[in-house]
C-alpha cells in the first residue's frame, strides 16, 4: 500500500464530524487499516491516519483527519478544517438526536470550510439494522436538499466504507 519512493501526485484533506460515538474513529480505522475495535475510545483532540490509492492512475495521499465529536475535547475549529477538500459527517443510524444535530455540524462546516468542499453524510451502523431509528428516506431527503452525496456504512462490518471514501475522494478529484 505505501512504497518507498512512491510519487505522491495529490494529497487530499478529509475531515470526519459528527456527533460522539457514531463511529468517526472506527470508520477511519476500517479505510487505513482494515481494522475496527469494539472498545473504540471517545477521541481527545485531533488524530490523523493516511492511506495512499490509486485513483485514474494518479497517486493519491488521503490524508483523514478525526476530531471528538464531544465539545470539551474538541480541536480548535478553523485549524481542523483549514485546507480541507472533503467532508464527511458522520450520524448513527441507531440514535435519532445524531441525525438530528447534523444540520448543525453542516452549519459549522459551510462556517469554516472552503466553499467548494465535497460533502458526504453518512448513516453509519447497518449492522444495528433492527435498532434503527432513522429511515434511509429521511436521510436521502435531507442529503438531496442540502446537495450532499450520502451513503450508508457500518464500520464494523466493512459495508460501504470504502466505496464512500472512494467516491468523496474521486469527486476531490
Ligand atoms: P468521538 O471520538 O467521541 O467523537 O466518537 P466516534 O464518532 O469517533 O465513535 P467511535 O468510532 O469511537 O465509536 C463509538 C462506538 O461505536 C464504539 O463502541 C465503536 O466500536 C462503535 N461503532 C463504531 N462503528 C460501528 C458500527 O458500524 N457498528 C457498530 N455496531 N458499532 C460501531
Ligand atoms: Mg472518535
Amino acid at each position: 500500500q505505501s512504497n518507498f519512493n512512491q510519487k505522491i501526485d495529490y494529497v487530499f484533506k478529509v475531515v470526519l464530524i459528527g456527533d460522539s460515538a457514531v463511529g468517526k474513529s472506527q470508520l477511519l480505522a476500517r479505510f487505513s487499516r482494515n481494522e475496527f475495535s469494539i472498545e473504540s475510545k471517545a477521541t481527545i483532540g485531533v488524530e490523523f491516519q493516511t492511506r495512499t490509492l490509486e485513483i485514474d492512475h494518479k497517486t493519491i495521499k488521503a490524508q483523514i483527519w478525526d476530531t471528538a465529536g464531544q465539545e470539551r475535547y474538541r480541536a480548535v475549529t478553523s485549524a481542523y478544517y483549514r485546507g480541507a477538500v472533503g467532508a464527511m459527517l458522520v450520524y448513527d443510524i441507531t440514535k435519532r438526536q445524531s441525525f438530528d444535530h447534523v444540520a448543525r455540524w453542516l452549519e459549522e462546516l459551510k462556517g469554516h470550510a472552503d466553499k467548494n468542499i465535497v460533502i458526504m453524510l453518512i448513516g453509519n451502523k447497518t449492522d444495528l439494522g433492527t435498532l434503527r431509528a432513522v429511515p434511509t428516506e429521511d436521510a436521502k431527503e435531507f442529503a438531496q436538499r442540502e446537495n450532499l452525496f450520502f451513503m450508508e456504512t457500518s464500520a464494523l462490518d466493512s459495508n460501504n466504507v470504502e466505496p464512500s471514501f472512494l467516491t468523496v475522494l474521486t469527486e476531490i478529484y
